[in-house]
């Protein structure tokens, strides 16, 4: 169906209008703290910018914010102030489960605030009872080849139904700026219900011959159901798929996935324009895309020595990566310096669930080996393993082997922090984003006139 203006404020009921009204809540005080923080400070200097960071991908330029999450590049992340292991212990549950619902973090996300198990159930209803993709969205990704990267077919299920986003609608009948984020909640609460059945369709026509799963009938949460429709209903999986979607759901502005969907934001594109694009950088090996890598590195090193390597044949095939110039994937990271806590969550659960899973001996090996190689390299500045050298192993024990579908489910997950700043970004009236660039010429001419 097309959420058409005349239809809005049926729809409106049905999309949690708790969560909405507590955030609506927040907004008018968060913009004033900001509109006084700016006229009390707006000269104030948080960042210089050097050349070489300038050349050099804006390494530790501070020059966005982003509210909901920060890394801290010893500790990690933190969603609105807490810990990866935080999250798991105060965020609500699935009945009879351990791990953190997805829904919880999105709700934290969104005010700052732990939500109750009332609240969360709240927004799996919401997501569930809009989790419909439009026949016009099946049939967009059916004329693609069956072996397109899921992730093209992911991002363009995502533009596919753009057609329906209320915020391009009211936009084009004149809505005004303080309905942006009202508006902007409306459209993000639909398309992340619609996500987990945009995944599972994904992933049942490309590896299961077209054979599709219905949604669950009954209330399961969207983790869950995302589980039941990719067809690996096992109850631990279900489990997996919360954490998992849980702690890949933010790490704080600066990212490709999470920038590109604020830069593209900044344009008043809506939030499907503005997901499809930030899931097209998600999907680049050095971003996202290296939890495939992972695992498909992994494939190679086992076929290479037939099985578990040794630790001298691991050693040996991590140099022949490195001498041929290509990177070790899962390891290295822009702003941590250590371990990555979700990496060690997603240990934890596999301590807890595949002990003597062979892919994650392999995997523990590896965080044996790979740092003292990486910096006998000497190139990367973080030698520790991040979120995706491990999320492989683990859905490989499930029986999701496809690794080339991987990112989508990381993409799934990210959507719900990047939607979430989207609407702030417009609560707080973040303009067009357009920095100033310069040429080498003129960078030359100024260190000659400094000189
Ligand atoms: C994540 C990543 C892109 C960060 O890039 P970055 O901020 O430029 O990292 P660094 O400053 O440490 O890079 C310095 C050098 O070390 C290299 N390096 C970094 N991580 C490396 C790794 N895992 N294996 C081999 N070399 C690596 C870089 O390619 C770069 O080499 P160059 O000078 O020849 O260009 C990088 O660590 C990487 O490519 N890791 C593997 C891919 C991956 O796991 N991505 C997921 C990130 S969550």
């Amino acid at each position: 169906m097309r959420y058409d203006t005349d239809s809005t404020q049926v729809v409106e009921k049905t999309l949690n209008p708790g969560l909405k009204s507590r955030l609506m809540a927040k907004i008018p005080v968060m913009q004033a703290e900001v509109r006084d923080l700016l006229k009390a400070h707006g000269d104030f200097k948080i960042s210089d910018v050097t050349l070489s960071q300038a050349y050099g991908g804006m390494r530790g330029v501070k020059c966005m914010v982003t509210e909901t999450s920060a890394v801290d590049p010893m500790e990690g992340i933190r969603f609105r102030g807490y810990t990866i292991p935080e999250l798991r212990e105060k965020l609500p549950k699935a009945p009879g489960g351990e791990e953190p619902l997805p829904e919880g973090v999105f709700n934290l996300l969104l005010t700052g605030e732990i939500p109750s198990a009332e609240e969360v159930f709240a927004t799996t209803l919401a997501w569930r009872k809009h989790e419909t993709l439009p026949e016009h969205a099946k049939e967009a990704l059916d004329r693609l080849p069956i072996d397109a990267h899921p992730m093209t077919q992911f991002s363009i299920g995502i533009l596919a139904m753009q057609y329906d986003s209320l915020f391009a609608n009211k936009y084009r009948e004149g809505m005004t700026k303080t309905e942006y984020p009202e508006v902007l909640y409306d459209d993000s609460m639909i398309l992340l219900g619609r996500l987990p059945q945009l995944a599972a369709y994904i992933y049942r026509r490309s590896y299961h011959n077209g054979v599709h799963i219905p949604p669950a009938e009954t209330n399961m949460d969207w983790g869950g159901n995302l589980a039941h429709m990719m067809g690996v209903p096992n109850e631990k999986f279900k489990e997996l798929m919360r954490l998992y979607l849980t702690i890949h759901a933010d790490h704080e502005g600066g990212n490709v996935s999470a920038h590109t969907t604020h830069l593209v934001g900044s344009a008043l594109s809506d939030p499907y324009l503005c997901l499809s694009a930030g899931m097209n950088g998600l999907a680049g090996p050095l971003h996202g895309l290296a939890n495939q890598e992972v695992l498909r590195w992994i494939v190679d090193l086992k076929n290479r020595f037939d099985g578990v390597p040794t630790r001298d044949q691991m050693v040996e095939f991590i140099w022949e990566t490195l001498n041929s110039g290509q990177v070790i994937p899962g390891y290295g990271h822009a702003v941590l310096r250590k371990t990555d806590p979700r990496y060690t969550a997603q240990r934890e659960f596999a301590l807890k669930h595949l002990e003597d899973d062979e892919n994650f001996r392999i995997v523990h090996m590896l965080y044996d080996v790979v740092p003292g190689i990486l910096q006998e390299h000497g190139k990367a500045k973080n030698p520790w393993p991040n979120v995706d050298a491990h999320s492989g192993c683990l859905l490989v024990h499930y029986g999701v082997t496809e690794y080339d579908f991987y990112t989508v489910l990381f993409g799934v997950s990210r959507a719900m922090g990047v939607l979430s700043s989207l609407i702030w970004d417009r609560s707080l009236r973040l303009p067009l984003e357009r920095p100033k660039s310069v040429t080498t010429g003129w960078v030359k001419q100024q260190v000659n006139i400094k000189e």
